[in-house]
């Protein structure tokens, strides 16, 4: 995505075209980006040949999803819906893995009989409806024994999961009396350790500790896992200050623990997939000018991404007109929603702007369309997905009526 003669291009088309001809808002994908991130994640790993099992709760547009898959990832799925559609989707069973506090037997028993590669365990309740179910089926299931590692990720406190307070995984004690009880129940193979300690982690510190303290627990439950599962959390780029893992340093004490442990790791990236491959197109409807400030009404709104109100996430707004003027004031980008919250972003000054104009919010790729609602009873927008000089609608608008 960049600029060329100061009008903003997705790969080659033009925003101003896209919007021209589809509306706003509408959420515009790069297929070049997404096939760059795919691919460099598996690069990063290369030494250790982890499975990647994309986070599907990122983004689980199908089109996106038969891309990903194409490049042999697996999938990670938390629901009934997430499973069934990468199913039909071709996802190979022996990629999936499903995580998840809270599934119900019935959800259970459907993932049981689709033979995928894990389910993880959050609970020792959980676990004995799996040993019912598995006995049920005549199966033997693969297990993942979550551990919650007690570790602080350092993210927003709202998306951080490793910590004891939190609600997932087993902690250490459960966890050693569990692999100690269950290694040798007949229907279930605990074949894996999962931890995922939080997301948009932008420090390789978490995930240093992180391993140190799995490490110490193999030790301590003499159990061969054959799979360690570290899940996913690496963090973009939203504030463009360069600031994100190193994945380099990442790789290499990965590819020593895996080697050490004698296991085959598995990755649950999603954020880190398609995060920086989307931008949500969206028009000034009015500016308003009030004492102190400027409140640029734009017609996306909290439902069409939640982000900023949710997590008070900051995603750059650009203009898809670029002009060499500067207005000095505060401006606040909000959205057409009844409330406070739904306000995307604060600027101490911007170029100016017009109303009709219209601007692309940033790095949107990854839990904005996931996290779509109707609130307001608005219609969610339209996906499209840029390919060079082509473009196609990979989900349609909705329409009005269609809620009504
Ligand atoms: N594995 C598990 C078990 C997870 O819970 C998650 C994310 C992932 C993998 C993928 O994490 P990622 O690589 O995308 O960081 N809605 C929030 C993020 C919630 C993350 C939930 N779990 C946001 O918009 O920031």
């Amino acid at each position: 995505m960049q600029y060329k003669n100061r009008n903003f291009y997705i790969e080659s088309v033009s925003a101003a075209n896209l919007v021209k001809k589809f509306g706003s808002p509408i959420y515009c994908y790069s297929k070049n980006r997404l096939v760059h991130n795919i691919e460099i994640f598996k690069q990063y790993f290369k030494s250790t040949s982890p499975l990647i099992c994309f986070s599907v709760k990122s983004n689980s547009n199908s089109t996106l999803l038969r891309i990903i898959k194409s490049y042999g990832y697996g999938a990670d799925v938390v629901s009934d819906g997430e499973l069934k559609k990468v199913l039909s989707i071709g996802f190979d069973p022996s990629k999936i893995v499903y995580s998840g506090v809270g599934k119900k037997k019935l959800e259970l028993d459907y993932a049981i009989k689709k033979n995928i590669l894990l389910i993880n365990v959050e609970s020792l309740s959980e676990l004995k409806n799996i040993v019912h179910l598995a006995k049920k089926n005549r199966k033997i299931v693969n297990v993942g024994l979550r551990l919650n590692p007690n570790i602080d990720a350092k993210t927003n406190s709202k998306i951080s999961t490793g910590r004891l307070q939190d609600k997932f995984g087993l902690n250490e004690k459960e966890f050693l009396l569990i692999v100690k009880k269950y290694k040798h129940i007949k229907n279930i193979n605990l074949k894996c350790l999962s931890v995922h300690i939080g997301s948009q982690i932008i420090s390789n510190k978490p995930y240093n500790k992180m391993l140190k303290v799995i490490d110490n627990i193999l030790k301590k439950s003499d159990h061969k896992f054959s799979y360690v599962d570290l899940g996913g959390g690496m963090g973009i780029d939203y504030l463009n200050n360069d600031k994100i893992i190193d994945y380099r340093v990442l790789s290499k004490n990965v590819y020593n623990f895996a080697y050490k442990n004698k296991c085959k790791i598995i990755f649950e990236p999603g954020r880190s997939i398609v995060g920086d491959t989307a931008i949500l197109l969206t028009k000034i409807i009015y500016i308003k000018n009030s004492l102190n400030k400027k409140f640029i009404i734009i017609d996306a709104g909290m439902n069409d991404l939640i982000r900023p109100a949710l997590y008070d996430a900051i995603h750059e707004i650009l203009p898809i007109k670029k002009n060499r003027s500067t207005v000095l004031m505060e401006h606040d980008f909000v959205g057409p929603i009844c409330e406070t919250a739904d306000r995307f972003l604060r600027k101490k000054k911007y170029q100016k702007l017009d109303e009709g104009e219209s601007l692309a919010i940033k790095d949107v790729g990854a839990y904005g369309y996931a996290l779509t609602s109707n609130y307001n009873l608005r219609p969610k927008p339209t996906e499209i997905l840029i390919d060079k000089s082509k473009f196609k609608v990979i989900s349609k608008k909705e329409k009005v009526q269609d809620l009504i």
